[in-house]
This record gives structure tokens, sequence and C-alpha cells, in this order.
């Protein structure tokens, strides 16, 4: 019989997280920096919202684009916190968590060869989402001594005439660099001189700690430029859930 699997999957390397997370398992006194997953069971509030819409028989098929209460909760929630402000009728989708996000983002926008400039380390999924939607990730390093952050520099040194885009994922997996203001709008300025798109994965948006979250869309001129992906998968600690939203 012929081998059945895809070129495009056969070039992917098996994710090294899993590997990690079991090595860490067997070690005392090591921190996983493996798989994100709060260390808490999602708050009871949710799980009885849950329960009871389950029960109301809420078990259909929703718009493709998420349940209209759930967009205009989120469309205010992220003006509440970011002064961001979106449309709930047409530009905000929720998804089956920011796992789908990603690979909608990058069908959405990517045509063969198109790179897309990727901070490294970063989430493992990331360079395989471009790569399986016809892109080309190109990796760039972050330094301890920038606490982690992607600098100006970097990425400018990384584009090319095919750059179409910059994703960052900030507060950070693996690394939890948040990005102050100050980089992140040079940051956000390279992307405007080049006129690249940012897909911004701000996921742990709410996982900081006695400093601030900068919302990419909420700088000066980034909305119109940026596709951001959030969820409630570490926030709310819903992994199994699969809620997310670009
Ligand atoms: C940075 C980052 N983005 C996205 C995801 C995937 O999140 P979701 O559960 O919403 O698919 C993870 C999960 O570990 C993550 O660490």
């Amino acid at each position: 019989m012929r081998n059945f699997i895809s070129d495009r999957v056969a070039a992917t390397p098996p994710s090294g997280i899993r590997k990690f997370f079991d090595i860490a398992a067997t070690m005392k006194d090591v921190i996983s920096l493996g798989i994100g997953e709060p260390d808490f069971v999602t708050p009871q509030p949710i799980l009885q919202a849950g329960i009871d819409s389950l029960q109301r028989g809420e078990t259909a098929y929703t718009s493709n684009s998420g349940t209209a209460e759930l967009r205009t909760a989120l469309s205010q929630h992220l003006n509440k916190l970011y002064k961001v402000q979106y449309d709930p009728a047409d530009e905000i989708i929720v998804t089956v968590g920011v796992s789908e996000a990603l690979y909608l983002v990058m069908t959405a926008v990517l045509n063969p060869g198109d790179e897309v400039i990727i901070p490294e380390p970063s989430f493992v999924s990331y360079a395989p989402e471009v790569s399986f939607a016809g892109g080309v990730p190109v990796a760039v390093p972050t330094y301890v001594k920038d606490n982690f952050q992607v600098t100006a520099e970097t990425i400018e040194a990384a584009i090319t005439p095919k750059t179409k885009a910059i994703l960052l994922g900030y507060p950070n997996n693996p690394t939890g660099a948040v990005m102050t203001r100050e980089v992140m709008l040079e940051v956000t300025a390279v992307a405007e001189q080049h006129d690249l798109l940012i897909i911004s994965d701000e996921i742990y948006d709410r996982l900081v700690y006695g400093i601030e979250h900068v919302c990419v869309p909420a700088l000066p001129g980034m909305r119109e430029r940026t596709v951001l992906l959030g969820g409630f998968s570490k926030d709310y600690a819903m992994t199994g859930w699969r809620i997310g939203y670009a």
C-alpha cells in the first residue's frame, strides 16, 4: 500500500512540547514549561452556566460566527479592557480555541510563498500553521537580555519582499515575556512602515502580574492591520471547552 500521508504533514516535525512534558513529569523540583494549562479548574459560575445551558437544550448549531450574545459580550469586554472597538455583527468570529483561529487566519491571508515572521521561542503550532496554509515561517530570535521581547531591529532584519505578516504571541508561551508599550510601539511602527499585517495571539492577556498587557489593535493605527486572537482557555481555565475568537 502506498503512503497516504501528505508531503506537507510528513515534513512537519512532531511537537517537542509533549516530550518535555513527559520528561518533566518524572523529575522533582522542575518547573514544567510544557503545556500552557492553568493550575485551577474552570470557576464554578462558568461550570453552572454551562450545565444550565445544556439542560435548556442549547445543543444545536449556532451561527457560523458564533452566537450573537457571545460576540456582543466579547465586543463589550474588549472595549472595556482595551478601548478597542469591534462590531459584533461582522468583525468577530468565535472559534474552536485560538488553535482554530490560527488555522483560519493563516488560510484567509496567506498565498503560497508568503512569509510570516515569528519571534522564537514561541507556541509550538505557529510555524506549522503557517506552513500548512502554504506560507513560509521565518523564525527570529529573542534574547534574555531583552527579557525575551522581540525588537524592531530583529524584525526589520528579517523582512523581505515576500513578508506578509508578523505573528506576535505576547504574553509569551513559553518564556512568559510581556512586551512593554515602548518596545511594542517600535515593533508596530515597523509593521506600518513595511505595510505588514500583525496577527496578535493575546490568549494570555490577563495572566500578567503587576505589569500592563498591551493590546496590539488598541495602539494608534493598528486596528486596521491587526487580527486579534483571544480565547477562554487560559484566563478562565477552560482549555477543554475549546472556545476562542478572532
Ligand atoms: C500562545 C498560545 N496560543 C494558542 C494556544 C491554543 O489555545 P486554545 O486552547 O485556545 O486552542 C495556546 C495553548 O497552549 C498557546 O499557548
